[in-house]
């Protein structure tokens, strides 16, 4: 090693004093117990935390759960009481009818117009009752592949008669050739056809009715369109209500079950009304529906 080397090394370190280090290492030993005893608490407290979470989540989800329960049977309890009520009135008429036949020395014709009576209100009832069990939930649909021109043709079929008598004037579309859809044809029927008698009950003599189909990628959408009179938009905005009816015959159901049917077939139900010029209502469905349970 040169003598200019010499001179630039680093001067050496001066020698360890054995007391320092040992307490250095002594100091070292404290802090690091320290730390381990402070990072055990801190695992301790994490642990204590997290199993205040879960329980609080658990505690949410009972909540979440015990709210929905309360929803379910509020729902439950005002539907009940509108049923009360829906039954009610026909039945309390079936009763003064029956018990009106039981007056002695009736003439033929009131009896039978009485007994006629009496009939047509316990239909009414039964229908009712048939509705409900519809609406009811859980109802599972079957499924089957079908044509969608035969369920037009079944459509028209069945509710041309009703719209000529009438006098409303009925058209209706026709449906893509060839073009098929799954799902409960008969549910399905059953929805459009609450549709187009909405339609009837809506139209004046002289008014106008149409039933279309159109598909788009995997949709098929059926328009039941009529220039009736319209609704405002607080009628609107409640017609989906079970038991909601603005007519004396109805059961307020029929849209009700029209949405459920639409609804397990994958698809919904659009409205759009204007008092005096008319409505439109457009029920989408899935072209390979997977048919739910109805809600
Ligand atoms: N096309 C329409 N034009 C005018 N109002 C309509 C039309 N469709 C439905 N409505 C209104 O919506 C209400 C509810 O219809 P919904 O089919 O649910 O019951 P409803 O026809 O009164 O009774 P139901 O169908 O159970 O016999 C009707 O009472 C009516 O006021
Ligand atoms: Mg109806």
């Amino acid at each position: 090693m040169s003598p200019a080397e010499h001179a630039d090394a680093p001067a050496a370190a001066p020698p360890a004093d054995p007391a320092r280090l040992a307490e250095a290492f002594r100091l070292f030993n404290q802090v690091s117990e320290e730390l381990a005893s402070a990072y055990g608490a801190l695992e301790r407290q994490v642990e204590r935390l997290t199993a205040e979470l879960a329980a609080a989540n658990a505690e949410t989800a009972r909540l979440r759960e015990e709210a929905e329960r309360n929803r379910r049977l509020t729902a439950m309890g005002e539907m009940a009481a509108q049923l009360a009520h829906q039954l009610r009135t026909p039945l309390a008429a079936a009763l003064l009818y029956a018990g009106n036949l039981e007056k002695p020395n009736l003439p033929e014709d009131t009896r039978l117009s009485l007994a006629h009576k009496t009939v047509e209100r316990l239909k009414h009832l039964e229908r009712l009752i048939q509705d409900m069990l519809l609406f009811a939930r859980g109802e599972v649909l079957g499924r089957e592949t079908f044509a969608v021109s035969d369920l037009l043709a079944e459509l028209a079929q069945t509710f041309e008669p009703l719209a000529r008598a009438r006098g409303v004037d009925f058209a209706v579309g026709t449906a893509p050739p060839g073009l098929e859809m799954t799902g409960n044809r008969k549910a399905l029927a059953g929805a459009i056809t609450n549709l187009l008698e909405n339609s009837l009950e809506a139209v004046p003599v002289g008014g106008h009715i149409a039933l279309g189909v159109t598909a788009a990628e995997d949709r098929i959408a059926f328009t039941v369109k009529d220039d009736g009179r319209g609704m405002a938009p607080e009628v609107v905005a409640r017609l989906f209500e079970p038991f909601f009816t603005t007519r004396a015959e109805g059961t307020g159901l029929g849209l009700a079950i029209a949405r459920g049917v639409a609804r397990a077939h994958g698809g919904g139900i659009d409205v759009e009304s204007a008092p005096g010029l008319g409505t439109e209502f457009v029920l989408t469905v899935s072209r390979g529906s997977p048919v739910e349970p109805m809600e």
